[in-house]
């Protein structure tokens, strides 16, 4: 498949290009920082480095052109994110160019605070959210309206929203899928498990229109 990556200049991003290259995918990243990707993905031939701003409605639709799915790490920065939900518009103008483009497939990178009907309480989980919602307020409106753009102007696209916890960077792919407070998920999720996921999930579909949290076991 084609694959068009955002958020390919973060650790978790560039983890998800390696993945994909490793199943035999082509990447085209779409960044405003190509240089912080890595020289061994960026001469890659499989890959394609497209330099633009996620408010460029044009160039990112061009960008889509011939592309099969689109796999996102995009998140916000922490506490000094801006507070005008800059990565929601920016989902929303990735929203119009699928549809220009025909691409059905999107997955996405979340968090806790995207609440499902699924979940169910769990002190860890709370103290996480609560924390980014007083500590990060900009971030978390961004997350939360992230989600409603996906699933209102998206609701026709093939979307998954993968929920982290806490990243870190082991090595272990493994993961396990599921639900806030269901026992199974925990509150950690190397990188590595992130990228797994994603390309995993590109081919088995079993996560259509679902908002999984996703941990390492
Ligand atoms: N660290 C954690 O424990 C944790 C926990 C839960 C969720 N998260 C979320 O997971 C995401 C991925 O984490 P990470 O540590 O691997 O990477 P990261 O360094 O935070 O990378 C974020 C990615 O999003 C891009 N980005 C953010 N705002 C943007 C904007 N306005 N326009 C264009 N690009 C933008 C960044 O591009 P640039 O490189 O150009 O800045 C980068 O590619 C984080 O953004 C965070 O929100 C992290």
């Amino acid at each position: 498949m084609r694959l068009l990556i955002l958020g390919g200049t973060g650790p978790t991003g560039i983890k998800t290009i390696e993945e994909a290259l490793a199943a035999s995918h082509t990447v085209v990243i779409y960044a405003r920082s190509p240089g912080k990707i890595p020289d061994a993905i960026a001469t890659d031939p499989a890959v394609t480095i497209v330099e633009g701003q996620l408010t460029d409605r044009e160039k990112l639709t061009e960008a889509m052109q011939g592309v099969d799915a689109v796999l996102s790490a995009l998140g916000p920065l922490g506490p000094f994110h801006p507070s005008d939900t800059p990565l929601a518009h920016a989902y929303s103008l990735v929203i119009d160019a699928m549809k220009k483009q025909n691409v059905a497939r999107l997955i996405a990178l979340g968090t806790a605070s995207m609440k499902d009907e699924h979940d169910r309480f769990s002190i860890a989980f709370s103290a996480l959210v609560n924390s980014v919602a007083i500590f990060a307020r900009g971030a978390y409106k961004d997350v939360v309206a992230i989600a409603e753009v996906i699933k209102s102007e998206g609701a026709e696209l093939q979307w998954t929203i993968a929920r982290v916890p806490v990243l870190t960077n082991h090595d272990t792919k493994e993961v396990v899928a599921g639900y806030v407070g269901d026992g199974k998920t925990k509150t950690t999720l190397a990188r590595a498990g992130f990228a797994h996921f994603v390309v995993t999930e590109l081919e088995k579909g079993e996560w259509y229109q679902k908002i999984p949290m996703i941990s390492s076991p």
